[in-house]
């Protein structure tokens, strides 16, 4: 698989099948993507990443978290979305409940939607992404530049993701059961297993704007 390829082929998959991720392959994913950019080279990515009963207690504590309190997240999440960001953003929501089969008005399908996230998508592996509070904007670029290299990663050899800003909500929660330190704040969470084609959701497919949308070209 060429780079094109991987980057055509990746998507956000939101059904796992149990089964691990057999763990020299995890590392080699991370160590793989450990090969990303950032200014000045400072590798801000900072990265827990469970398996096994380490997993099942972090979604519980995250969905027993996101059923009790309310959202905290350390970095603020965007408000409204103006255009055309908005239209972009529906498109994304009506692709992922189509696939799904849940109708417009259906709250309480769409809670469990929501609700769904907490759990990773039944995912055996969750990493937890957080960098340190005092480097600014261009350390959340480094992160991108990182997830999306951890990403491509995968999908070369055969492992699904999906990156979960959901996961980011209840932050103490997180830190207190991974121990993360507390000058480090909590980004988002990254779902990691082998796809199971049998869920609904993993039917979804997003678009792109044409390359003309984001990019102009001068002479
Ligand atoms: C930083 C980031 C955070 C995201 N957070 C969530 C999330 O919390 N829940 C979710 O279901 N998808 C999440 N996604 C996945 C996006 O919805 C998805 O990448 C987008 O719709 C494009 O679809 P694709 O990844 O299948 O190409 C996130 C993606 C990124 C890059």
């Amino acid at each position: 698989m060429n780079v094109t390829e991987a980057l055509q082929t990746r998507r956000s998959v939101r059904g796992y099948r149990n089964e691990p991720v057999p763990h020299d392959v995890l590392r080699e994913m991370f160590s793989v993507a450990q090969h990303a950019p950032s200014w000045c080279n400072i590798q801000p990515w900072r990265v827990v990443v469970t398996s096994g009963e380490a997993t099942v207690r972090l979604t519980q504590a995250l969905a027993e978290a996101a059923t009790s309190t309310a959202p905290s997240p350390d970095f603020p999440w965007p408000g409204d979305y103006p255009e055309p960001y908005n239209t972009h953003r529906r498109a994304c929501g009506k692709a992922l409940y189509d696939a799904m089969g849940v109708a417009r008005g259906d709250s309480v399908g769409r809670q469990a939607a929501w609700m769904a996230n907490y759990a990773a998508f039944g995912a055996p592996h969750v990493a937890m992404v957080s960098v340190d509070r005092r480097i600014g904007p261009y350390a959340m670029l480094d992160l991108g530049c990182w997830l999306q290299s951890l990403m491509l990663a995968a999908v070369e050899r055969g492992v699904s993701c999906c990156a979960q800003a959901c996961l980011s909500t209840h932050p103490d929660a997180v830190r207190a059961m991974l121990s993360i330190p507390a000058d480090e704040g909590l980004v988002f969470g990254i779902a990691i297993g082998y796809e199971d084609g049998a869920v609904a959701a993993n039917g979804c497919r997003t678009t792109r704007a044409p390359v003309e949308g984001n990019v102009r070209f001068v002479e």
